[in-house]
């Protein structure tokens, strides 16, 4: 009787699922290194504003072509290292926008498929609708009456959503990631611009396995410095300010953390892997053996 009871539970379950959205697991993944095309929003460079259809759907279209590849940039999945992006011929247009960007108007709004389309539909399920994670290029600069400064070196931070890993450079589904210009106080480090000139953006992709950042048993390590911040570091340095005791604290990031920072190994930086990794740029992890001083 319980039995009975239970297969009828399991049926409805059954009928239930069939009879909803296609389930995720049957849904495709990305394989190591396929393409994930980025497109952004369309904006008017007279205001900024990104441009509708009369159903009020935005407008999204490839990212220029880079001059590198002739096509529009795209990542590869768990792809890591440095990707260059050189968009050949600034525009009038394009220029307008970057003024938009650089000053905040209006974001870089670009996105990501979350995974690849499906390629087979079944019969009797809603059709996939493809969802797209956002990417925004935080892209830094400063404004000058003929010209544009825009800091073209950018990282690119790309996570995975979690899933048990069965072997190294896995399938897998996107979960979020961001595009920030590094360096934007250093002025030899941007790219001084006028309408007709090339945008060269040099990206540095890294992946992570997880929504979360790098961490171990528990503890948040400051990895990319290979120093690992406790938080009785934070604290210490936190209660320094609070006693207003300035001159300790000035010592300690002056002086103690330099210090501590020196000789340490450059950590595993972007785990996708956690350590069955092999090299640099292998797309899943660093070996943490590189020394930064
Ligand atoms: C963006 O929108 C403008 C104005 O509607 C249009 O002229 C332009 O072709 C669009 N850009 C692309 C890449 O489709
Ligand atoms: C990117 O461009 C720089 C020059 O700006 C060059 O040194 C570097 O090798 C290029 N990297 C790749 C991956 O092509
Ligand atoms: C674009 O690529 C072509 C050929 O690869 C090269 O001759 C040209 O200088 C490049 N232009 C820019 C702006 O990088």
């Amino acid at each position: 009787m319980a039995r009975f009871a239970f297969a009828i539970l399991v049926s409805l379950g059954l009928l239930h699922t069939t009879a909803a959205s296609t389930p995720e697991d049957v849904l495709p993944s990305y394989h190591y290194g396929a393409p994930i095309h980025v497109e952004c929003l369309n904006r008017s460079s007279e205001t900024g504003e990104h441009i509708a259809n009369e159903q009020d759907d935005l407008q999204w279209v490839p990212f220029p072509a880079c001059n590198e590849t002739g096509r529009p940039l795209e990542f590869g999945y768990g792809h890591e290292g440095e990707l260059n992006c050189t968009i050949p011929f600034i525009d009038d247009p394009t220029y307008h926008l970057l003024e938009f960007y650089v000053h905040n108007d209006a974001p870089m709004a670009c996105r990501l498929p979350a995974r690849p389309a499906p390629q087979v539909h079944v019969v009797g399920q809603k059709p996939y609708v493809q969802e797209y994670i956002p990417l925004v290029f935080a892209l830094a600069g400063t404004l000058q009456l003929s010209h544009l400064h825009v800091s073209t070196q950018m990282n690119v931070l790309l996570h995975a959503k979690p899933k048990h890993h069965i072997h190294h450079k896995d399938s897998g589904v996107l979960d979020s990631g961001v595009a920030y210009s590094t360096s934007p106080l250093n002025t030899k480090a941007s790219t001084r611009l006028v309408i007709g000139d090339a945008l060269p953006l040099r990206l540095s992709v890294r992946w992570f396995p997880t929504p979360a950042l790098p961490k171990t048993e528990g503890m948040v390590e400051w990895q990319g410095m290979g120093g690992h911040i406790y938080a009785s570091t934070v604290f210490y340095s936190l209660a320094s300010f609070l006693a207003g005791i300035v001159a300790s604290g000035a010592y300690f990031f002056g002086i103690v953390l330099p210090k501590r920072l020196k000789g340490r190994s450059l950590g595993g930086a972007t785990p996708l892997g956690y350590g069955v990794n092999s090299g640099v740029g292998n797309g899943w992890g660093y070996k943490p053996s590189k020394r930064i001083d």
